[in-house]
């Protein structure tokens, strides 16, 4: 059985292409769906990719990834995000992970360091595995690779 990676994307990341390009790149978030899926495949990994621009949702998704199988198991075995501004504000997403306790990978387009002040802070980081930040769409799919590696029977545990 492939190991299950969830790809959870948070507000406006929809608009990407449109949004910022200068930021952000031309690049859709069709595109980089897309991208994930070749890699998730060449990795042996089923990629599911969802974006929401509700908080609530995306807790929702974060709880059903962990709990929301039959008898309350698993539904995926680790979780790509890229939390957009939720990230610098979200506590509500920083506890659904921690009770989630599912392998992290926090993604960025952008150099988030590079950038304003308040978004050096996240909520996520404390909670993940590490953070891939300034690479643009490639950034998710080194997200899969290290998804991929840390899944292996052999890869680093917390
Ligand atoms: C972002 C960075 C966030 O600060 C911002 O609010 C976003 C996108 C990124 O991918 O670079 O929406 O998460």
């Amino acid at each position: 059985m492939p190991k299950k990676i969830l790809v959870l994307n948070g507000p406006n990341i929809n608009l990407l292409g449109k949004r910022e390009p200068s930021i952000y790149g031309r690049e859709t978030l069709a595109s980089i769906e897309s991208a994930c899926r070749k890699r998730g495949t060449a990795l042996g990994l089923a990629v599911e990719f969802r974006q929401s621009n509700l908080e609530g949702e995306l807790v929702g998704w974060i709880q059903d990834a962990a709990y929301g199988g039959p008898k309350g198991k698993q539904t995926f075995d680790a979780i790509v995000l890229n939390a957009g501004a939720y990230t610098h504000t979200s506590i509500a997403i920083m506890d659904a992970l921690k009770a989630a306790a599912l392998p992290v990978i926090e993604v960025h387009l952008s150099n988030v360091h590079k950038r304003e002040k308040f978004r050096h802070r996240s909520y996520v980081s404390p909670v993940a595995e590490g953070v891939i930040s300034g690479f643009g769409g490639h950034g998710y799919e080194l997200a899969l690779e290290a998804a991929a590696r840390r899944l292996k029977p052999s890869g680093r545990r917390r």
